[in-house]
């Protein structure tokens, strides 16, 4: 049992790297609403588990909001408009969940973030993310924002080689994690699940993570 889970958590801004912030408990107060509307959405688009490039099936389920989607199967990782299951474009990005993520950014110190995708990853009990770099969008300049909802993660964060050993933070329901700058393309991922049993979501974490994709949002200059 994890005693941690059985206090208020507190509001607490860590420094992962340069560039980098974990703002624990930063989504504590409206995290029942941004799991109504992410429930909303995936009502409209389901989870499902993508086929990596290199042919195997994830153990994070996936699915998608906003005006591009994060896809994967054998012809490699993308965005796209369309949800390839269904053809039609994937919902919109629901308001409160584009307001968390730019008040979040700016906190960190990311003024003016645009998301364009917001990626769903469910996770169960043994589900895993092995370390990766987001490096599938053309804007870099932008930060990556992750809101973790439900049960705890091992989040692994470490530098842009692969071969920096990874520091591990304990993400709760609540939490946001930053980064952009000089951590844009930090290697991160996530132990395996542990068992357990959240009040809202039972034996699930859910993570959503904001992306801007394609252009450097206006007013930011373009890189060359
Ligand atoms: C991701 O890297 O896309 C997800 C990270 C997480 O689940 O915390
Ligand atoms: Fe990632």
């Amino acid at each position: 049992m994890d005693l941690f889970d059985d206090l208020p958590a507190l509001p607490e801004t860590v420094a992962l790297a340069p560039g980098a912030v974990l703002l624990r408990a930063y989504a504590c107060e409206q995290a029942a609403t941004l799991l109504q509307a992410t429930e909303a959405v995936l009502a409209q688009v389901p989870l499902r588990h993508m086929q990596t490039p290199g042919g195997h099936t994830m153990s994070v389920a996936t699915a998608s909001c906003g005006a591009l989607g994060w896809v994967s199967d054998a012809q490699g990782y993308r965005y796209a408009a369309h949800d390839p299951q269904s053809g039609r474009p994937w919902p919109a990005m629901p308001a409160c969940l584009v307001e968390l993520a730019q008040r979040a950014a700016a906190e960190a110190g990311y003024a003016d973030f645009q998301p364009e995708a917001c990626l769903i990853n469910q996770y169960v009990p043994g589900a895993k993310l092995s370390l990766h770099q987001d490096r599938d969008e053309k804007d870099l300049g932008a930060p990556i924002v992750s809101l973790s909802l439900g049960l705890p993660a091992i989040f692994l964060f470490g530098g842009s080689k692969r071969s920096q050993r990874p520091q591990r933070y304990r993400l709760a329901h609540g939490d946001v994690v930053v980064w952009g700058g000089p951590a844009r393309l930090a290697f991160h991922g996530v132990a395996p699940l542990e068992e357990g049993d959240h009040a809202l979501l039972g034996r699930r974490r859910i993570n959503l993570t904001f992306r801007r994709v394609r252009n450097p949002a206006p007013g930011r200059p373009k890189p060359d």
